[in-house]
């Protein structure tokens, strides 16, 4: 069982330290507040003054920070990750950062001729705490089968999507497509409200059928396309312009969007395809 160190104690930072420490690890904990070491340090984490000297003393480093400027300040410098770590250490990146900035840390390590993951997670705050987040994998498919065990500490799924900075990109687009999610759904429930519908019914009914599965419907006939069709892209471009009517002067940007992709493989003569079939138009 590796030892393990934890960089920023933040929601998802501590959820991870707690879950290392119940499973039997050593757990070294740094953040930019020490006051948030406190809970920790009482179950048994141990603190450390640098990230630097974190990476001297754990043999697996998580980067849990905010954003690309905070996990720069816990990598470089005198202080940093990089000035403790070495050729056995296991280097991650948890935190949602850009695929630049990956990208580079990803190269400095390479030339360093140190091991390192891009491994953003999925879950949330409830994820973090119950240790069963799913990890999304960017680097090296054989090192990372060597602290699979390690990880199923702190998670019930270890997604791999390739090289270096590929885990940072999948959460990207999985953050973009979870906020048009919640954005369409607020469009929805407000439409839903001005029909005169009950709100609480139209949720509860959107979040089970039909509604929440449609990123499966989605993707399943993304994959292969329906023969014959499901439904067509000429009705779909029909019942979005209805639900346009009924906003009236509701604004309702993506609805507004929607439609017009719709209308326009309508008008390229795309009406007979199925509504999936918008994602290849
Ligand atoms: N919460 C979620 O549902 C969730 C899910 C998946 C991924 N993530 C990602 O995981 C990361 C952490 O999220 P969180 O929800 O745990 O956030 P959080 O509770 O706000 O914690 C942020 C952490 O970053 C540290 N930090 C911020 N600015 C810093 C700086 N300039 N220098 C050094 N440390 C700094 C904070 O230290 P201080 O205590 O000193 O402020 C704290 O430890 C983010 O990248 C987030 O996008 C979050």
């Amino acid at each position: 069982m590796k030892s393990v160190a934890i960089i920023g104690t933040g929601i998802m930072g501590s959820g991870m330290a707690v879950n290392f420490l119940k499973q039997g690890h050593r757990v070294f904990v740094w953040n930019r507040t020490k006051s948030k070491l406190k809970p920790l340090i009482s179950l048994g984490a141990s603190a450390v003054s640098s990230p630097k000297e974190a990476a001297v003393k754990a043999e697996i480093v998580f980067d849990v920070t905010a954003n690309d400027r905070s996990s720069q300040s816990v990598w470089l410098g005198s202080r940093g990750i990089l000035a403790g770590a070495g050729y056995k250490k296991y280097l991650i990146a948890s935190g949602t950062f850009s695929a630049n900035w990956i990208d580079k840390l990803a190269k400095i390590c390479q030339q360093k001729k140190l091991t390192f993951f891009d491994m953003p997670m999925t879950g949330g705050r409830i994820g973090a705490e119950t240790g069963a987040m799913i990890l999304l994998v960017g680097g090296s498919q054989q090192k990372l089968k060597t602290i699979y065990k390690d990880l199923s500490s702190i998670a019930k799924k270890i997604a791999y999507f390739g090289k270096g900075g590929s885990g940072i990109r999948f959460k990207l687009v999985l953050n973009m497509i979870q906020s048009v999610h919640i954005v369409a759904l607020g469009e929805a429930l407000k439409l839903g409200k001005k029909s005169g519908l009950n709100l609480k019914t139209v949720g509860d009914y959107l979040s089970v059928q039909p509604g929440g599965v449609v990123t499966n419907l989605a993707w399943r006939d993304y994959q292969t396309e329906p023969k014959p069709i499901n439904f067509s892209i000429k009705w779909i471009t029909k019942d979005l312009n209805y639900a346009k009517q009924l906003a009236k002067n509701l604004p309702l940007p993506l609805l507004a969007q929607v439609y017009k992709k719709y209308l326009k493989a309508l008008k390229k003569k795309h009406g007979q395809k199925d509504w999936t079939a918008i994602n290849k138009i």
